[in-house]
C-alpha cells in the first residue's frame, strides 16, 4: 500500500505533493516502482479523490483507495475496503519517500517473514531527525513506540532513530487495529505510527543502510535535494554501463533516458522525458536534450533539441535549435544558429550556417547555403516547401510557401523564390550589378574637401 492522499501542505503548491517530479518522474511513481520490486498480489495507493491527476499519472495495474479527507496515515489506512483487507503480510510505504529502493523493501519483508513478528518497522538513525517520528526504546533497547515530533518531549526530540514510514503488518493483526485508533494528539490525527502500539505481539526493527534512501519529502528543499540524490545515482548507473559523464554535476539526466555505449557526455548537459542516445555519440557540453532519438556516432554540442530525431553520424551544433518534428538523416550536418522545425532532411546534407527551416522535406545530400530561409508562414497558415536531393541552395535564398525546388536544382545567391524550380535548372532573381568606376576616390575627395571648409570656419569662430 501506498499511501498518498496527504495535502501536502509544506509544498506550498497547487500541484498535490506526491506529482512533484524528482528526476523527470512523479515521486509516487519511484514508489510504486520500488513496491512492485516486491511482485506483490496488490497493489493499493490511497489517494484524494479530488486529485484527478495522481490517477491518471499511475501507471500499470493500481487499485485506487478514496481517502477524501486527510484525517492522518492511521485513517488513510483504514479506508481500505474488506475486498481487501488480506489475512497475509502487508507493506505499507507513503508515496512521499522516492529514493527507497525496491531491494530495501525485499530485505525488510525477508525479515519480517523470517522473525514472525506481527510488525516490522524500517528505522533510521539519521544526523538530523527534525520532522520525523522518534523511535522510543525501553533501556534494554525493546521497541516501545513511535512518537511523533509534535508530541514528543524534549528528551524525545534528542532521539536520533526515527521512524522511516515503511512497515511490514500482519494483515489479520492490522485491520482490527485500526478502528482503535484515537486522534487525541497535537495533530488531532489518526496515526498510523500508533497502530503498531495497538497490535499486541512482536514488533521487529530493520536499520535501513543508507539514511538518505528514506528521505521522505515534505518541502521544496527536501524535493531538491531528493532530486540530486536521484540524479547522481541515475548517472552512476549509466557510468557503471558503460557512459562516460566528465562532470556529473553539471550533468542532468531523467530516469526513464536511455544512453547507449562509449557516448560521452560533456558538462552543462540537460538529457530529459524520453530521450534515446545511441553508442558512441558525443553530447554537450551545453546540450539540452528533451524527448529526442539520437543516432549511433553523432555529435551534438551546445544545442537545444526538442521532439526531435537525429540518425547516426549527425553534428548538430554548437547553437542550434532542433523543434518538434525535425529529423535528420545519416550524416546531416547542422550548424551555427540553425533553427530546424518539423523538417525532414535527407542523408549527408548540410544546413551549416544561419537558416530557419521549417515545414520542409530536404532531400539527400542538399546543401543550404548561410542565410536561407523557408517563409512558411503566410500570416495565416503553415505551408511546405520541398527541396530535391542534389539541389545546390545559394546564400540568402528566401522560399516563399508552398514551393517546390526539383532535385540538381540551384538557387543563386540572394534569390527569393517564389515559384517551383524544375529539376536541373537555376533560380535566379536579383536586380542586376553596376560597377561605377573611380567611385572610391571621388568620394573621398569629396570628404576631404567638406572636411577643409568646417576646419576654417572653426578656426574663425574661436578667435
Ligand atoms: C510520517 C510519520 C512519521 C515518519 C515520517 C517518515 C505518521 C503519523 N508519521 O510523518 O512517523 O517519521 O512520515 O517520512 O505517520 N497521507 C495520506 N493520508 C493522510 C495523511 C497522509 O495518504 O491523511 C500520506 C501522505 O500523502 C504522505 C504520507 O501519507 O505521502 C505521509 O504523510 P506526511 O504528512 O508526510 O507524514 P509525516 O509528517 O512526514
Ligand atoms: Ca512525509
Amino acid at each position: 500500500m501506498v499511501l498518498a492522499a496527504g495535502k501536502g501542505l509544506r509544498m506550498k503548491s497547487r500541484i498535490p505533493k506526491v506529482l512533484h517530479p524528482v528526476a523527470g518522474r512523479p515521486m509516487l511513481l519511484w514508489c510504486l516502482s520500488a513496491a512492485r520490486a516486491l511482485d506483490p498480489a496488490r497493489l493499493l495507493v490511497v489517494s484524494n479523490p479530488d486529485h484527478d491527476g495522481v490517477r491518471s499519472a499511475m501507471d500499470g495495474r493500481v487499485h485506487t483507495v478514496p481517502q477524501a479527507e486527510a484525517l492522518g496515515t492511521g485513517h488513510a489506512l483504514a479506508q481500505v475496503s474488506s475486498e481487501h483487507r488480506t489475512p497475509g503480510p502487508v507493506v505499507v510505504l507513503y508515496g512521499d519517500t522516492p529514493l527507497l529502493r525496491g531491494s530495501t523493501l525485499q530485505s525488510m519483508l525477508d525479515a519480517h517473514l523470517a522473525s514472525g513478528a506481527v510488525v516490522t518497522l524500517l528505522t533510521a538513525e539519521v544526523a538530523d531527525p527534525q520532522g520525523y517520528g522518534r523511535v522510543v526504546r525501553s533501556p534494554a533497547g525493546a521497541f516501545r513506540a513511535i512518537v511523533e515530533e509534535k508530541d514528543a518531549s524534549e528528551a524525545q526530540r534528542r532521539l536520533r532513530e526515527v521512524n522511516t514510514g515503511v512497515y511490514c503488518f500482519r494483515g489479520r493483526d492490522l485491520w482490527p487495529a485500526l478502528s482503535r485508533l484515537e486522534n487525541r494528539n497535537q495533530a488531532g490525527e489518526y496515526y498510523l505510527t500508533d497502530v503498531v502500539r495497538l497490535i499486541k505481539g512482536k514488533v521487529h526493527t530493520v536499520p535501513v543502510g543508507d539514511e538518505q534512501e528514506v528521505l521522505g519529502i515534505n518541502d521544496r528543499v527536501q524535493l531538491a535535494e531528493a532530486e540530486a540524490a536521484m540524479r547522481r545515482r541515475i548517472l552512476e548507473t549509466l557510468m557503471r554501463a558503460g557512459v562516460t559523464v566528465t562532470d556529473p554535476r553539471t550533468t542532468f539526466v531523467d530516469a526513464d533516458v536511455e544512453v547507449g555505449q562509449d557516448t560521452v557526455i560533456h558538462p552543462f548537459s540537460t538529457i530529459t522525458g524520453r530521450s534515446v542516445i545511441g553508442e558512441d555519440c558525443v553530447i554537450g557540453p551545453f546540450a539540452q536534450l528533451r524527448d529526442s532519438r539520437i543516432g549511433h556516432g553523432s555529435r551534438i554540442e551546445r544545442a537545444h533539441l526538442e521532439q526531435s530525431t537525429v540518425g547516426t553520424n549527425v553534428a548538430v551544433g554548437p547553437f542550434s535549435r532542433l523543434r518538434p518534428g525535425t529529423e535528420l538523416a545519416e550524416g546531416v550536418r547542422v550548424g551555427t544558429h540553425t533553427e530546424l522545425k518539423n523538417a525532414r532532411i535527407g542523408a549527408g546534407s548540410a544546413v551549416p550556417h544561419f537558416s530557419y527551416i521549417g515545414d520542409a522535406v530536404i532531400g539527400a545530400n542538399v546543401n543550404i547555403g548561410a542565410g536561407t530561409i523557408t517563409a512558411n508562414w503566410d500570416g495565416f497558415e503553415k505551408h511546405p516547401t520541398e527541396i530535391g536531393d542534389r539541389a545546390y541552395v545559394s546564400c540568402d535564398t528566401i522560399f516563399i510557401a508552398p514551393v517546390r525546388i526539383g532535385s540538381d536544382a540551384t538557387t543563386a545567391a540572394d534569390t527569393v523564390v517564389v515559384r517551383d524550380v524544375p529539376s536541373g535548372s537555376l533560380a535566379i532573381a536579383r536586380p542586376e550589378m553596376r560597377i561605377v568606376e573611380g567611385y572610391t576616390a571621388r568620394r573621398r575627395a569629396r570628404r576631404k574637401a567638406r572636411t577643409q571648409e568646417v576646419g576654417k570656419h572653426g578656426a574663425a569662430e574661436s578667435r
